[in-house]
């Protein structure tokens, strides 16, 4: 037996980016059902990246989704780019005047996810998208099946996969679920979290000659920090010991303050960016549309400034009948989605090692990186990006 439902926009996928959307949608008073084959628990547990541009913070801020990014998330004003022994701070409010916020993902989608059922959200977990048909109809559906193994069946007037990189709604939209221009590194990270108090005040990306460290932060009492690893290293195979001296290693001139690493894990990473992002009614946002590496603190960020154009184009189409933005969506999108691959790949490529390096190509890196630092003008490209450039779309 199949349950159906009917709603105006089906979103498959309660990350950030479906979850935002949904807000958004709602304070317009246009209803949605969101899908997530994950339980709650998982979503609100899997521990991800935890920089925000300052445009994220003020799309949750402003649109009443989180408040609790201000009262418990850290402002930071810059970051220290580290390499031959010695830190360069790039300092955010003085050449841009804007600034990021610490705050982890997990706890914008606890934030997230409360709003949405404290407003009543049709919001259902451990349901598995299955295949969307009828995108190139006004009456798209999205088939699925519950965790006790029922059929349902949304049929809504738009469809968006919000469902993360392994999208089962990409099918519908590039006719394959793996079709995308993409890139592979032959370098993962190595991350954990730890008890300890923090060794920086702010992130050091650092550059040594065995390979990239990132110090980065959670709270007064628990850290998050990265060491460039084999892409097939077994996270379990080092001990802690051998954990620490890698980072201190990576991080010269900085004692990095050790504690008992109690998560472990190893990131692989690529770019990628589906051919497509729309067909008829259906769209890619985040994850689903693209992946970023992590170097640039990108990766939920472009799944904000997606769902903040997103939002505006199915309110014109969905209250004003005007579909205009939506055959837009995907050129305007795509702008700002290849400066955040840009500016990924670049801190990525900058600030790792790779395993094939020749002398040349490590003394050029050097060269890059002295080029950014002692330049305003490549302090200022590196603030503009990191910071996050305007967001089109809001209003
Ligand atoms: C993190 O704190 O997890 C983090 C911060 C900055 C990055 C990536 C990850 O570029």
């Amino acid at each position: 037996m199949t349950t159906t439902v009917r709603t105006r926009v089906a979103i498959v996928g309660a990350g950030p980016a479906g979850l935002l959307l949904s807000h958004l949608l709602a304070a317009a008073g246009i209803d949605s059902v969101m899908i997530d084959q994950r339980a709650r628990e998982e979503i609100e547990s899997t521990i991800r990246a935890g920089i925000l541009e300052q445009g994220t913070v003020d799309v949750l801020t402003g649109s009443g989704a989180s408040d609790r990014v201000l009262r418990d998330g850290h402002r930071h004003d810059g970051i220290e780019l580290r390499f031959d022994g010695q830190g360069h701070r790039i300092d955010f409010p003085s050449l841009v005047g804007r600034s990021v916020w610490l705050y982890p993902q997990h706890e914008v989608l606890k934030d997230l996810i409360a709003a949405r059922l404290a407003a009543g959200q049709d919001l259902r977990f451990g349901v598995s998208a299955l295949h969307v048909e009828g995108v190139d109809t006004d009456r798209p559906s999205v088939f699925a099946t519950t965790a006790g193994g029922e059929d349902l069946r949304i049929d809504a007037e738009f469809v968006v996969g919000a469902d993360g990189s392994r999208s089962v709604v990409r099918s519908a939209v590039t006719g394959s679920s793996t079709g995308g221009y993409f890139r592979e590194y032959p370098f993962a990270w190595f991350g954990i979290l730890c008890e300890a108090p923090p060794s920086a005040g702010e992130l050091i990306y650092s550059n040594a000659p065995a390979g990239f460290a990132l110090i980065s932060q959670r709270s007064a009492s628990v850290q998050r920090m990265y060491f460039q690893c084999d892409p097939e290293a077994d996270p379990d195979a080092m001990s802690e010991a051998e954990i620490w001296d890698t980072l201190q290693a990576r991080v010269p001139g900085t004692t990095l303050i050790e504690g008992p690493v109690f998560q472990r894990d190893v990131l692989r990473f690529r770019s990628f960016v589906a051919h497509e992002l729309r067909r008829g009614r259906a769209v890619l946002v985040g994850d689903a549309a693209h992946t970023v590496p992590p170097t640039g603190a990108k990766g939920m960020n472009l799944a904000v400034a997606d769902v903040v154009l997103l939002d505006r184009a199915l309110r014109a189409l969905l209250l004003e009948g005007d579909g205009r933005l939506v055959d837009e969506f995907a050129e305007t999108a795509s702008r700002r989605i290849w400066k955040a691959q840009h500016f990924s790949w670049w801190m990525t490529s900058m600030l790792h090692v790779a395993p094939d390096a020749s002398d040349f190509d490590r003394r050029r890196q050097l060269g890059e990186l002295r080029s950014v630092v002692e330049s305003q003008a490549g302090r200022t490209y590196l603030a503009e990006a990191y910071t996050g450039w305007p967001l089109e779309g809001l209003g």
